[in-house]
């Protein structure tokens, strides 16, 4: 099956109550980890890099991949450009393939954001790729630069910009955080869903983006750190509040946290278990068959989206 935007996607998510997950891919055992999960689950799902992954595994080859493993995946798969800085990186990606792109202009002034989002979302509509923008700031890191406060977006301020802009979908923030440690270890997280409400009530029927969404498990912190790990203090979003989310205008759900912890945890636990192992075959297959474990949970358990592609 050829690669396919978010569009359809997202109409029917909407309107099965469920979200897609959107996870984060930097090499083949993560590309196929995810991929076999969505497969078993029969489940839509997005393939995204960040523009990290790009410069680690180049355009080409994250696309020459992702093509070679959706031939045997048989469900609706896109593949997006996760925080897009610029033009430039929107640009490579789209000459590249990747059916989807987020530009995100969240750090910009409003303005400013606006311009830059209407810039990207006409060069991206003349080419058939959809488009995901950003208002609002999350707490924590992304791409290696640090936000400590989080800017919730404000739900009129919404609707006016996706009327400026004509993105396709809008990330906000509400509460989540990206990485690992999003709240201090007593604190009791909390998503503003009357902003979710309000923005959904305001835009019926439009897209909504959650990033920073993962839970943290903490049987994968404690298993890296059994096996000579040091992370300390991580918190999640509570999975019950992702749920909740899924079932409202949130479409698409970003994870890559999640994976990165059940991988490491899996291969140190290979390295702790058998010191003598030295083919990479044997970690890293362990590695991918813990991220497929993890997204066939997610799938059942947060998003909702098992059997969609049979319904
Ligand atoms: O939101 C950020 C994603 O987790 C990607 O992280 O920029 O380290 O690839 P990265
Ligand atoms: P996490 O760090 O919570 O997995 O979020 C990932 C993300 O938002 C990627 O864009
Ligand atoms: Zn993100």
């Amino acid at each position: 099956m050829p690669l396919v935007t978010t569009k359809e996607m997202f109409k029917k998510a909407y309107e099965g109550g469920y979200a897609i997950g959107a996870f984060n891919i930097n090499n083949m055992e993560i590309l196929q980890g995810v991929l076999r999960a969505a497969k078993a689950k029969k489940s839509p799902v997005i393939l995204q890099c960040s523009t990290g992954a790009i410069k680690y595994a180049g355009p080409q080859m994250l696309k020459a991949m992702v093509d070679a493993a959706v031939k045997e995946a048989g469900v609706d798969v896109a593949l997006h450009l996760d925080h897009g800085p610029d033009i430039e990186a929107v640009k490579m990606v789209i000459d590249a393939g990747f059916t989807s792109v987020m530009f995100d202009g969240s750090h910009y002034d409003y303005e400013e954001n606006v311009a830059k989002t209407k810039e990207v979302v006409e060069y991206a509509h003349a080419r058939g790729v959809v488009v995901e923008a950003e208002l609002g700031v999350l707490a924590g890191v992304e791409d290696d630069v640090e936000a400590a406060e989080h800017v919730y977006t404000e739900p009129a301020q919404a609707v006016d910009f996706v009327k400026r802009t004509g993105c396709d979908s809008l990330a906000i923030a509400i509460g989540t955080s990206h990485g690992a440690f999003k709240f201090p270890p007593d604190f009791k997280p909390q998503l503003k869903f009357d902003i979710l409400e309000e923005i959904q009530k305001q835009l019926p029927g439009f897209p909504i983006v959650l990033h920073g969404a993962s839970a943290v498990d903490p049987d994968a912190v404690a298993t890296c750190n059994q096996y000579g790990g040091a992370i300390k203090d991580a918190k999640g979003i509570p999975e019950e509040m992702l749920r909740k989310a899924s079932s409202m205008a949130v479409c698409k759900i970003n994870m890559d946290t999640d994976l990165r912890l059940a991988m490491t945890a899996a291969i140190r636990k290979v390295f702790g278990d058998t010191p003598a192992e030295f083919d990479p075959r044997k970690y890293l297959g362990a590695g991918r068959d813990a991220v497929q474990k993890v997204v066939e949970y997610k799938i059942d358990n947060i998003l909702g989206s098992t059997d969609a592609m049979n319904k």
